[in-house]
């Protein structure tokens, strides 16, 4: 079979060998609280803002596009890991239906997805940190609150929260997890909190006129697209997270129900809260007004006069946040761990430690992370991680396609339901939303792939396990 077609039995998806083997430590809760603590972070506290100001109130429709495309991704996921429970989400699922090649061109995509989110997030963060810094009077230079083309030399904060993250993760799954945990119901509060003091001040007006840059994405002078596309496009960024439960596949208790549960679960309930916020937000003041902050939530609620209550959740932004970092180093790590133990990458990396915790990955994704945190602006990070997981959206969708036609036989503990409506929708709005991105976006999501598939002609090819 030649090296572009080749596949991975699915049957081989669902066993690994010893010392290579992942420890099953997680439940259905945890996996819930992991899909929610990815998916809620700079999205909804940062980027409602920055997609107000590309869509207007509509921006309300831009959150329902870019949720209905993340549904019918999120169905088409739970099938595939519940499927394969192995680590490697998309790359994994491409594997086994289309073909080696393809996996690897996934599998370069998601490492661009994950470090990017984590990177964007980590500064994201660091965004809110140096408010708080800055408030406190720290002696700390500006020059080392921003990355050079912010008007900085590096984004320390960054880096730090980038690195402190990495090191949580290096002590243990079982207790990142809880952490996690932990961190989840402090970010669902704050919001909770925000919706409670703006609803007073909620004024219909605001949502006129609705839609003032249109529905398709329009390309402006200074390259970015606005119109409802033109911010679903950005927007896509706060949905996505569910994705990461499923590299955790492997160290589910109970994968077929767990995963199902938390894959689906935290999407409905994610797409919920953000419905709910934004419309919070549109009502309580003129889009125009908060778009131009970097923090949007505790600006309204400071203008609205309540000083203390933005304090608060400009905390809680601080303190949680790290936990989309942290499952996406996670699924970032998991994704790495996957390709070399297939051989697409050096073995060594695929070593788990005593505590389950694949270290070499997990640190080298951590400090790659955190390097780039400390000198890239965070649009750009943000729009480059949505191309590389549309891609894995497409190629999950198409997959699932591919094993109904081809393996009718094999058990499937969850079944996408209308799956030749939903998988080719899940297609198609991942096809419309990569258009709407900026070019300059799109030219490097190539050039990276580019680099990819030389990479894999000249090296992975001949060390795959299947070779
Ligand atoms: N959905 C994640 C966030 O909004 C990536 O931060």
């Amino acid at each position: 079979m030649s090296f572009v077609t080749r596949r991975k039995p699915v049957e081989a998806a669902a066993h690994a060998e010893g010392a290579h083997r992942l420890k099953p430590t997680l439940g259905w809760p945890h996996l819930v609280a992991l899909g929610v603590g990815a998916i809620i972070g700079t999205g909804i506290y940062t980027l409602t803002g920055v997609a107000a100001g590309l869509a207007g109130p509509a921006v309300i429709l831009s959150f329902a596009v870019a949720g209905a495309v993340c549904a019918f991704a999120a169905l088409c996921y739970a099938e595939m890991a519940s499927l394969t429970p192995q680590a490697g989400s998309a790359y994994t699922y491409a594997y086994v239906s289309l073909g080696e090649m393809v996996a690897w061109v996934i599998g370069w995509s998601l490492i661009l997805e994950y470090t990017l989110v984590c990177s964007a997030v980590s500064v994201g963060w660091a965004g809110y940190a140096s408010g708080l810094i800055q408030q406190a009077g720290w002696p700390i230079p500006a020059a080392l609150l921003a990355g050079p083309e912010s008007g900085g030399i590096v984004n320390l904060p960054a880096v730090f929260i980038a690195l402190v993250v990495t090191g949580l993760l290096l002590v243990g799954t079982r207790e990142s997890a809880t952490v996690n945990f932990i961190l989840v119901i402090v970010k669902l509060v704050a919001l909770a909190g925000f919706v409670a003091l703006t609803l007073p001040a909620f004024d219909a007006n605001h949502f006129e006129p609705f839609a003032p840059f249109g529905f398709g994405a329009l390309t402006a002078e200074d390259g970015r697209k606005y119109g409802v596309m033109g911010a679903a496009a950005i927007i896509f960024f706060a949905f996505y997270g569910f994705d990461a439960i499923s590299t955790a596949a492997e160290e589910a208790k109970d994968p077929k129900r767990d995963l199902t549960i938390g894959i689906v679960g935290s999407m409905a309930l994610c797409t919920l809260i953000y419905m709910v916020v934004a419309a919070a937000a549109l009502g309580a003041m003129p889009y125009d007004v908060f778009s131009k902050t970097a923090e949007p939530l505790a600006y309204i609620l400071r203008e609205l006069g309540r000083p203390a209550a933005a304090s608060v959740i400009a905390g809680a932004a601080v303190i949680a946040m790290p936990t989309v970092i942290m499952v996406f180093m996670f699924g970032q790590s998991r994704v790495f761990f996957a390709m070399a133990r297939d051989g697409l990458l050096p073995r060594r990396l695929a070593t788990v430690s005593g505590r389950g915790v694949p270290t070499a990955v997990t640190l080298l994704t951590g400090l790659i992370a955190a390097l780039i945190a400390g000198v890239v602006p965070l649009d750009e990070i943000a729009a480059l991680a949505n191309a590389g997981t549309l891609a894995a959206f497409i190629a999950t969708a198409v997959a699932v396609m591919v094993l109904r036609r081809e393996r009718p036989d094999l058990a499937r503990p969850f079944r996408t339901p209308a799956v030749w409506v939903v998988a080719p929708l899940a297609v198609a709005g991942c096809l419309y939303l990569f258009t709407s991105l900026t070019v300059k976006t799109i030219v490097f999501f190539f050039a990276w792939n580019a680099v990819g598939v030389v990479v894999y002609l000249v090296w992975s090819r001949r060390q795959s396990r299947l070779a």
